[in-house]
């Protein structure tokens, strides 16, 4: 854990100089719009330790796979986000001598990730090798107000010489990704230009032929007046730059703004993407840096006001979930429908930038409830738009007539992961984009999302898992062997009641969705049957009978389900007993010893009750939560969530708050010793549904929206807004008790504690 952040309400602080750190603050202080994004590398030249990164959402490369032992149906690639062409770039000579805060004597070091308004400040005093001291300030931000459009205001000012300087702004495509596996670039240049003011170069990745056009226009100001002297430019492949020969003296300040434009053959024809790079800088330069902040101020502000969930009485736990939230926001935004979450969004190449499971199990209740409905619906389009990849994958694997098994990991719909275990037995990730379109209709009530597209992806999905069990002749029992479930401690094992769990509950969901399109739909239902060749009769019939003679392992002396068949065969050790050298077992110990323990990586079969609360009564959550809790070492980010919400469900809030606070903070204070690679994106939904689902308590009930809300003793008070079947609401619990306001929208009774509640007005109601 380090501690070397200051706490604030609404700014993530780092005083002083910590080269060591580079790379986790380069993390923390990473700044997107949703189309692309930046890890907070420097401005100017910089030969520490760093991980460059510069990501634009859905460009990738399919790196061909490296395996020890290939196996049939692994995957040919694995695709990577890229390090894209570098925007950011000014570099200073001054003299010949070059400014580098590596070689430098650093004082007053401060960074200051502002989220509240999108913007990364930073401002230092650096001693060079030749005495010269210069003061630098930097701010720039990556604009959600237009998403194409980024800005950087860098000011450098001479303290104490007079000198010649150099002063070069650059564009530079000739990157790498620090985790290709040939050691490859995967950037093509296509062509470069730059005039005194303007550049711009088109690069194109190798093998997909995306296409960018990274452009920039320039200002430099000496003491507030434009200069704009022997600007010189130069362009090689992947390359360009404007260089300013000027000179500096005492006191003098030269402020560099860089407008820059991000432009992809994603969204424009390729013929044209200098030509709508160019009119996007031009338009940035004409509306100023200012005007252009302003905007983007106000872009976040509309954020704000509908997602920021405040927490008084608790600096670090404020600064916290505001991180979680601020990262979710410039991550995804919904504005379009191919494009995902990533595992560690734009803040590292970890997990390539590809979607998993994640989106559907954790990230979409945060957009659902904290965005227009359109958001977590093109989540869910996404995954209809790559049904046909998902039964071929199936078809791949051995599956047919059209069942449809998800990839474990993906950029296109075409699986990308290639370890057997996770690849062909983690199989449950099917049965998270099954339950994701439930809890959107449950939430939205939108229930012609299913006529629309979910029927056809559920039907997919039942296929494949009806044809992935089979009968157990002792047992008189559908089982399903083989398999991973979420706890990825346990490989290749048999009946993992989760797994087991939800592939029932397909089942009967698709036979739930089937009989509402048909009498709402019919037409619709007769158009897909016969797309997808659906005989309902005769497939149906296998269905009911999987789901009447499913095998469930259970243990009837404890009363609690069994993650898999014989788990209670294994050796049981609290992990309060586990010898503090030995954390996290992943490091620790060898892969042999981990599937040997009873240690779970991440919540299984809470992970099961979580989604499917309400076919549980709390006596059995408390049994299985007391069983499983103390087993769990929460080696995945994405588990002490479900814990803290299970754990205020059975009003063990000691325990809520302590996996709380090892979720809200987890990158902010490096918990995992691991935010050097890049923030946990998917995992900070996580955090946001431990308040509003844990300490809130909010659920859906009988269709209806219920709160029991608990204050955590910690804090003085804690609020959120909600959005809610087309209403906004506000929810503030302090020590008083909880009041509810109906912010926008019609009349509608809620539940909190048990008591109906009809919100009429925009009034706050005392509850
Ligand atoms: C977890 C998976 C998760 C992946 C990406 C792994 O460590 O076990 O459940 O999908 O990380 O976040």
């Amino acid at each position: 854990m380090k501690d070397y952040l200051k706490k604030d309400e609404w700014k993530i602080i780092e005083e002083g100089f910590n080269p060591s750190f580079n790379r986790i603050s380069e993390s923390i202080f990473s700044l997107g719009n949703g189309r692309f994004g930046q890890r907070a590398n420097f401005e100017e030249t910089y030969s520490g330790d760093t991980l460059q990164g510069h990501y634009l959402a859905g460009i990738y490369y399919p790196d061909k796979t490296r395996v020890g032992w290939w196996k049939n149906g692994y995957p040919e690639y694995f695709a990577k986000v890229l390090n894209a062409p570098n925007w950011t770039g000014i570099r200073f000579d001054i003299d010949g001598e070059v400014f580098d805060l590596s070689k430098c004597e650093v004082n007053d070091f401060k960074r200051i990730l502002d989220m509240k308004n999108g913007v990364l400040e930073r401002s230092c005093e650096a001693k060079l090798k030749s005495g010269r001291i210069v003061k630098i300030h930097s701010k720039r931000f990556c604009s959600i107000a237009n998403d194409n459009i980024a800005c950087i205001r860098y000011s450098f000012k001479a303290v104490n010489f007079a000198d010649p300087i150099q002063i070069t702004p650059y564009i530079d495509g000739d990157v790498m990704n620090e985790d290709t596996n040939y050691d490859e670039k995967f950037w093509e240049p296509i062509s470069e230009t730059a005039d005194e003011h303007q550049a711009f170069i088109i690069t194109e990745t190798k093998k997909t032929a995306f296409q960018v056009c990274t452009g920039m226009q320039i200002l430099i100001e000496k003491n507030g007046d434009q200069i704009d002297a022997d600007n010189k430019s130069f362009t090689k492949d992947k390359y360009a730059e404007i260089a300013i020969n000027t000179r500096i003296k005492d006191d003098q300040e030269i402020v560099v703004y860089k407008y820059v434009a991000n432009i992809t053959s994603e969204n424009h024809p390729k013929n044209e993407l200098q030509t709508i790079c160019k009119k996007e800088v031009e338009a940035a330069a004409a509306n100023g840096f200012n005007q252009l902040l302003a905007d983007h101020q106000n872009a976040w502000a509309k954020k704000w006001e509908e997602s920021d969930i405040i927490i008084e009485g608790d600096v670090a736990a404020q600064q916290g979930i505001r991180f979680n939230i601020f990262q979710l926001n410039q991550t995804y935004t919904g504005e379009d429908e191919r494009l995902n979450i990533g595992p560690k969004g734009f803040t590292g190449e970890k997990y390539g930038g590809s979607t998993y499971w994640d989106t559907e199990a954790y990230c979409i209740p945060f957009y659902l409830s904290t965005a227009d409905q359109r958001v977590a619906r093109n989540l869910l389009v996404y995954r209809y738009k790559h049904l046909q990849k998902a039964i071929e994958n199936a078809t791949k694997l051995g599956f047919k007539d059209g069942a449809a098994l998800y990839p474990m990991v993906t950029m296109n719909g075409e699986e990308c992961h290639n370890e057997w275990e996770i690849t062909f037995e983690e199989i449950h990730r099917n049965g998270a984009i099954a339950y994701a379109v439930f809890d959107y209709i449950r939430y939205t009530n939108d229930e012609n999302y299913l006529t629309e597209y979910g029927l056809e992806l559920l039907i997919g999905i039942a296929r494949f898992w009806s044809q992935r069990v089979h009968f157990s002749n002792p047992k008189q029992k559908y089982v399903i062997h083989g398999v991973t479930g979420p706890n990825e401690y346990e490989n290749n094992v048999n009946n993992n009641w989760y797994t087991n769990f939800v592939a029932v509950w397909c089942l009967k969901y698709t036979m739930y969705a089937i009989n509402y399109v048909k009498s709402n739909a019919p037409a619709k239902f007769e158009s897909i049957s016969e797309k997808i060749k659906f005989y309902e009769v005769t497939e149906t019939k296998v269905w009911k009978d999987i789901v009447e003679k499913m095998y469930f392992p259970v243990d009837t002396e404890k009363q609690i389900f069994l993650q898999q068949e014989n788990f209670l065969d294994k050796e049981i050790i609290q992990v309060k007993d586990l010898p503090n050298e030995d954390r996290p077992i992943h490091q620790k110990w060898s892969w042999d010893r981990i599937l040997r323990s009873c240690f779970i990586k991440q919540a299984d079969v809470l992970q099961g009750i979580y989604f499917f609360e309400d076919a549980f009564d709390v006596e059995t959550i408390q049994r299985n939560f007391r069983f499983y809790e103390p087993l769990t070492v929460h080696e995945s980010s994405l588990s002490p969530c479900v814990h803290a919400i299970l754990a205020a469900k059975i009003g063990d809030y000691d325990k809520a708050y302590e996996m709380y606070l090892r979720t809200a903070r987890l990158d902010l204070d490096d918990y995992n010793n691991d935010t050097e690679d890049g923030c946990h994106i998917t995992s900070m939904a996580g955090t946001w549904m431990a308040v509003v689902k844990g300490f809130g308590g909010m659920r859906i009930e009988n269709d209806m929206l219920c709160f029991t809300p608990y204050l955590p003793s910690k804090w003085k008070g804690y609020s959120f807004k909600i959005r809610f079947r087309n209403r906004l609401l506000h929810i503030q619990v302090n020590q008083s008790g909880t009041s509810i306001r109906k912010v926008a929208g019609d009349e509608l009774t809620i539940k909190v504690k048990d008591k109906d509640i009809r919100l009429v007005r925009d009034q706050s109601i005392q509850c």
